[in-house]
């Protein structure tokens, strides 16, 4: 017999039971919907809908159902549709009578607002502190690598050169922005909506405001139609977490191209490698490769919320079921990119001479060059045209610009003069670049005092 089989006269089709069912992935909120209905129960009790006895019998029945789950003891069923009729089922079996006095005043539609909305708190903060562990290996290997020379690129193509550290903390700008983004969707996602009721609040004059502070909330919903019909906070979740995964792929992309013999710049942890079934010699970058991949479902699951609330009318419509496993499987996958990213990042080999040798080699020092002969007092644009003078009559010299000659520097500009050599040298081009966001020692130690500021705050 159903919760709602009052009104009905025949059995559910069987199909359509396992069809409208939902348990088999909303059991995941077994705990907040046990802890909201404790806290609705208490509440009720405080306005004299329960008395004393009765409440004490279904928190101690809740409380046992909440540790059979648990232990995997209880078994849930599908018949009951999803976890909010299965833990009501379950109480009334083990308190009888009483505990079918639980749901007055609250419908599931003010419950599973909750619910999600609970369960998604607690998943924002497993993030953020998913995001800090990664920002402490960025941390860590920012510092190990101030000095080490690479070339940075715009188009994939040689451009300046930067030091790794360099490179290593513009994603740390990202994960700290994904981060406060996090936070921001956590206050929106703050608000308690039992006692929306299924749509319209209830008769009964709850206090809300109990509820709210005994789950932790920071205030209620205010309007009860918009508490039971939206799931913007999901979607403004899904939209984050969209975020980090292009993040962490774009970061996984290079990580991809950096262990390729032709770049060689770092060799990934066996621990974290994989090999292939016929040729013996590989060593692929599977992480790296399915954080990459996975980004594009946590894209997938955007795109089912947003699509999946546009034509809906108010309140609540049953379309809305299908929030859970899209925004479930965000959550998941994220976690889990965000855990095996750092573990992989932390145990990676740096190829500094690689890295050092590369940059010299692609005229990533041409622009300073050109800042050189500005300094001396030519006007950019000319500059700009005697050094692309000279890398041209370099590529076909075989040489980088620092192995030309004082006189072959002089047959193209008289200014040039012994100090050209000392404008060119790497570590010059990258010490010199003092900018606040810059590659230089002391432009690179503000970055990691304020990273490290934000890890200390966070923590
Ligand atoms: N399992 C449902 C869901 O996830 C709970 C709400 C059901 N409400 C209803 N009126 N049928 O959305």
């Amino acid at each position: 017999m159903k919760l709602w089989g009052g009104r009905f006269q025949k059995e559910t089709d069987k199909i359509m039971n396992s069809f409208n069912s939902s348990i088999s992935f909303d059991y995941r909120l077994y705990e907040e919907d046990i802890v909201g209905s404790m806290a609705h129960a208490k509440m009720l009790c405080s306005i004299g809908i329960l008395n004393e006895q009765e409440l004490e019998a279904i928190i101690n029945g809740l409380n046992e159902i909440l540790e059979g789950i648990k232990n995997g003891e209880v078994e849930l069923s599908e018949a009951a549709e999803d976890i909010h009729m299965n833990v009501e089922t379950l109480l009334t079996a083990k308190i009888g009578e009483v505990g079918k006095k639980l749901h007055t005043g609250r419908s599931r539609n003010d419950q599973v607002a909750l619910d999600l909305r609970m369960y998604l708190k607690k998943e924002v903060l497993n993030l953020k502190k998913l995001i800090v562990k990664l920002e402490k290996v960025i941390f860590t290997l920012g510092r190990e690598n101030m000095h080490t020379i690479m070339p940075g690129y715009t188009h994939l193509q040689k451009a300046q050169p930067i030091n790794f550290c360099h490179h290593l903390l513009a994603y740390a700008e990202m994960f700290k922005r994904d981060y406060e983004r996090l936070t921001d969707c956590y206050k929106r996602m703050d608000y308690m909506p039992l006692g929306s009721g299924a749509l319209a609040t209830t008769t009964y004059n709850l206090d809300r405001y109990m509820v709210m502070e005994l789950l932790g909330f920071s205030d209620v919903t205010l309007n009860s139609l918009d508490g039971v019909s939206d799931r913007d906070f999901a979607i403004e979740l899904n939209s984050c977490l969209s975020l980090i995964a292009m993040h962490l792929s774009r970061f996984s992309e290079e990580i991809i191209l950096w262990c390729t013999t032709e770049f060689g710049y770092i060799e990934l942890d066996d621990a974290y490698s994989t090999g292939s079934s016929i040729m013996p010699q590989k060593k692929n970058p599977d992480v790296a490769e399915l954080v990459r991949g996975k980004c594009g479902r946590v894209y997938g699951n955007l795109i089912t919320l947003l699509t999946m609330m546009k034509g809906l009318p108010l309140a609540y419509n049953k379309d809305m079921q299908e929030d859970k496993e899209a925004i479930f499987d965000s959550v998941d996958n994220v976690k889990i990119c965000l855990e095996i990213f750092a573990n992989m990042l932390a145990t990676i080999k740096v190829n500094k001479d690689r890295m050092r040798k590369s940059a010299g080699e692609g005229f990533t020092n041409a622009t300073d060059g050109a800042d050189y002969l500005v300094k001396k007092g030519m006007p950019f644009r000319d500059a700009h045209e005697v050094m692309g003078k000279l890398v041209f009559y370099s590529i076909a010299k075989d040489k980088s610009l620092e192995e030309l000659t004082i006189e072959e520097f002089k047959s193209f500009s008289s200014i040039f003069d012994e100090d050209i050599y000392d404008a060119l040298d790497l570590s010059n081009c990258v010490e010199r670049r003092r900018v606040i966001g810059g590659p230089s020692t002391s432009s690179l130690r503000i970055q990691l005092d304020e990273l490290d500021a934000f890890i200390k705050k966070a923590e």
